[in-house]
């Protein structure tokens, strides 16, 4: 019996670019039922960190990633890893919104259209209306599905994006700061949401904005030059940080 809901352990994760070491011996859990927040100054490694957990660093020339990282215990990184099929159980939503130049409802269909995971049309309206419904954005657009995806607000097409995610029925989902190109209403709804999902989705978020840290997540994890410095309870770690850098990070010593 699992014992500490772990989704996704890493345990002694390198990451190089070319000779450079861009994340060193990392060792981190993420728990199905808590949002995980990656925080740390600019250029500490958390999206390299993040991008391991469901092999994107793949898709960079010169990158190469070593150690243990397993997804409900299977090892993402073995041979037999069907790499299209993980970062469909892995889904990421990234800083800047990203939707296809297609309509609203394509955006969405098509992950589940190429997995295979509606066996009529009829089916595939209803996952496109369930994730848009998760995403907190079916009222908006319920009425315009065939307009672009790229012609909604930022905001919006952020949460499409996470009904994009959501579509192909992930297990986790990872966000590379979903809410730096926001205004902050914008801001507000995309954590509220992130609330919502949790406890359907392991999610890990990364941010550098630290009330955002101690609203959105039970665990925080403080990266720096490449290490994972603290691990633990968002609040513990924001009130009572164990490591002096730690302090000096979420007190705006540096940044
Ligand atoms: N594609 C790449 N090729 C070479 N080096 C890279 C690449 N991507 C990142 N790096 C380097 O790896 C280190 C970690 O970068 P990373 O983007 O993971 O940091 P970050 O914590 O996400 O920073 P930020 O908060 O600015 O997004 C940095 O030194 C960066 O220059
Ligand atoms: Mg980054």
């Amino acid at each position: 019996m699992v014992t500490d809901h772990a989704k996704i352990t890493a345990e002694g994760v390198n990451v190089f670019y070319g000779a450079k070491q861009a994340i060193r011996n990392v060792s981190l859990h993420v728990r199905q039922d808590e949002v995980t927040a990656f925080i740390g100054p600019s250029g500490c490694g958390k999206s390299t960190f993040l991008r391991t957990l469901n092999r994107m660093n793949d898709t960079i020339a010169g990158a190469r990633v070593e150690g243990d990282v397993r997804l409900d215990g299977e090892d993402i990184y073995a041979r037999a890893m069907d790499v299209v099929q993980l970062r469909a159980r892995v889904g990421m939503v990234f800083q800047k919104p990203n939707p296809f130049p297609k309509s609203i409802f394509e955006n969405v269909a098509y992950g589940p259209r190429i997995h295979g995971l509606a066996r009529s049309k009829a089916e595939l309206a209803q996952i496109v209306e369930r994730s848009l419904q998760r995403a907190g954005l079916w009222n908006e657009v319920k009425d315009r599905l065939s307009e672009s995806g790229t012609a909604l607000s930022g905001g919006q097409q952020q949460r499409l994006c996470i009904a994009r995610a959501i579509a192909v029925d992930p297990e986790v989902i990872l966000m590379d700061e979903p809410c730096s190109a926001l205004d902050p209403i914008a801001t507000a709804r995309i954590e509220e949401l992130i609330s919502d999902l949790r406890g359907r989705y392991a999610i890990v978020i990364v941010t550098h904005n630290m009330q955002q840290a101690a609203r959105v997540s039970q665990k925080t994890a403080f990266f720096h030059l490449g290490e994972l410095v603290e691990y633990g309870d968002t609040s513990a770690m924001f009130t009572n940080p164990r490591e002096e850098r730690t302090k000096d990070y979420i007190t705006g010593r540096y940044g």
